[in-house]
């Protein structure tokens, strides 16, 4: 993948990384997850928890954080740095999260979004994803509901 002059590498979350996950993360939302969070998520057996770094540099762009359990996966957190945003490292997170979730026996793929996030939602139904639901007021900072995007995923992904 490139992006301007930086060329971009995806990888396992990693102790190193958690200082530019959590900035990512303090910038991009509302309520952000503790680091204490992010570090359950190495190596927890059904997570998926990935960063993408720009090469050269090793600098995190961005991440994202998917659990397979069964036949199920869910995306639990997705985050770009706001200057590398719009040049698709979102879309290559969500496509990597897809693809090990496959790879790890999910047949389908569900995630929690605010109806005001514009640039997530377009990202999600141009991957494939479908509004299957609402929860009323999931966000409790703002008492927002959640919007349920969901799309089937399998072995054809894991390619
Ligand atoms: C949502 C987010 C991860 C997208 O990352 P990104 O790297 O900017 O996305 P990409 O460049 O890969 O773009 C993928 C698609 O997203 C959509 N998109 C991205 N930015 C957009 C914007 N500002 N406005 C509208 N659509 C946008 C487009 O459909 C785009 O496809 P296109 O380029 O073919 O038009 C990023 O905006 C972000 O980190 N936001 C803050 C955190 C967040 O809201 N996470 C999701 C929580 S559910």
């Amino acid at each position: 993948m490139t992006g301007g002059s930086l060329r971009f590498r995806i990888r396992d979350l990693a102790p190193g990384d958690l200082d530019g996950v959590m900035a990512i993360e303090q910038e991009s939302f509302p309520t952000p997850w503790s680091r204490a969070l992010f570090e359950e998520e190495i190596g927890r057996r059904f997570s998926d928890a990935i960063v993408v770094v720009g090469e050269p540099g090793g600098e995190v762009a961005g991440y994202a954080i998917c659990w397979t359990v069964g036949e199920e996966s869910h995306l639990l957190n997705i985050a770009v740095r706001p200057d590398a945003r719009n040049r698709g490292v979102g879309r290559s997170l969500l496509r990597e999260c897809i693809r090990r979730s496959a790879l790890a026996g999910g047949r389908r793929i569900y995630l929690e979004v605010r109806p005001s996030n514009e640039p997530a939602i377009r990202m999600y139904r141009r991957d494939g994803f479908r509004f299957v639901g609402v929860r009323k007021g999931y966000y409790t900072d703002t008492g927002e509901d959640a919007i349920v995007l969901s799309r089937v995923i399998g072995e054809k992904n894991a390619e």
